[in-house]
């Protein structure tokens, strides 16, 4: 069904498609279990406290405001990120902001945070409740000069909200954003962070999502510092704002955040080497090019606990998540793995 309507989708610009997915998921109109596969239970999964139906997760960016989550659910996806949610609402860069690429199988986006504003979203949430496990990522206002101040009012009004909460410091369409790699800075916003945790009495599990354009000196120092504010999790990882010379289509050249395909080894390096160095304590989140069973399991096998996806769903359609979980229990059956927990970290 997605292969023949697929032209007529993508003779559309991106993100008029995307208000029309957006559109027409609001009527959550899908049935219930309709994308439930058979031995989903191979795939049930315990993290952060929290039983999660299957390790295939919908990446931050595509319920951006928070609008459609439980159609999502509906898809068959085990957690749904949404976000990115800034304190204030912002319309984010001038349009054309998205860009498919596909020769390459990938996107490139300057969307800049376009997103409703935590007061909107948090009321949203309390009045639809998730019927699966929601994560909410947050970040700062493009005009705001202190961002730390930004990352505690979205803490602070949006934690009821959410089951796990995504610090965002790896967009490359907001200036600055990515300095937070840097470990004075990432320090500095941890320790505010941690007292707004403890004043506010928050419990919630709080994750770092992580840019894959670091190097291994910043990859030592984000270990050091998530062991040392004890921070519950990494999202590796965002759009990358490089890696553009082997890239085929036109639209190589637009600026703004590359993902899909391209950022596969990539953000797989990058999982290894965080789950090596974080020695498994750590839960990651792996994003980046997953598009099949297969691509799904090389991203746990390296050391993600769960993953997450974006791209894939633009190029495959709705029933990636059913279509990736029977892919993933067929994988398990072959290789002897009674349930996906065992495959975690096994060629780390
Ligand atoms: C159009 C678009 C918008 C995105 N917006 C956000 C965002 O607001 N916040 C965020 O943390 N990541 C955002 N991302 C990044 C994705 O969450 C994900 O990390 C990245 O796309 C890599 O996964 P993929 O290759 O499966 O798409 C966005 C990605 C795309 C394609």
């Amino acid at each position: 069904m997605f292969s023949f309507l697929r032209p007529l989708i993508f003779s559309l610009d991106p993100e008029v498609a995307h208000d029309l997915a957006i559109k027409s998921l609001k009527t959550n109109l899908i049935p219930e279990n309709f994308f439930y596969v058979k031995n989903e239970e191979m795939l049930h999964l315990e993290l952060f406290n929290k039983k999660f139906r299957n390790p295939v997760g919908l990446a931050a960016g595509f319920d951006k405001s928070a609008e459609v989550y439980n159609s999502l659910f509906k898809f068959g996806f085990g957690f749904v990120e949404v976000g990115t949610v800034t304190p204030r609402a912002q319309f984010g860069n001038p349009k054309p902001r998205v860009f498919r690429l596909e020769k390459d199988q990938a996107l490139i986006n300057r969307l800049g945070f376009n997103n409703h504003g935590a007061d909107v979203v948090s009321k949203r949430i309390s009045e639809n409740i998730p019927e699966g496990i929601l994560g909410v990522n947050i970040g700062p206002n493009k005009e705001t000069s202190d961002k730390g101040d930004d990352f505690e009012i979205c803490l602070s009004k949006l934690h009821h909200n959410a089951d796990y909460l995504t610090i965002n410091i790896s967009s490359p369409n907001t200036e600055g954003l990515r300095d937070f790699h840097n470990k004075n800075s990432l320090s500095d916003l941890l320790t505010r962070i941690n007292k707004i945790k403890k004043n506010n009495k928050i419990d919630k599990p709080i994750l770092i999502k992580l840019s894959p354009d670091i190097n291994s000196s910043e990859i030592s120092n984000v270990c050091e510092i998530t062991n040392k504010y004890s921070i519950d999790g990494l999202i590796i990882s965002n759009s990358t704002d490089r890696h553009r010379d082997d890239l085929l289509d036109t639209n190589k050249n637009e600026k703004g955040g590359l993902s899909g395909k391209p950022l596969f080894d990539l953000s797989n390096k990058l999982i290894k080497n965080f789950y090596k160095e974080l020695k498994g304590k750590v839960p990651i989140i792996g994003v980046g090019g997953v598009d099949t069973g297969q691509s799904a399991f090389e991203k746990i096998s390296l050391g993600a606990s769960v993953v997450q996806l974006y791209t894939g769903m633009i190029y495959r359609g709705p029933t990636i998540a059913k279509e990736i979980k029977n892919q993933l229990i067929s994988i398990l059956g072959k290789n002897r793995i009674k349930n996906i927990r065992e495959a975690i970290g096994i060629n780390a």
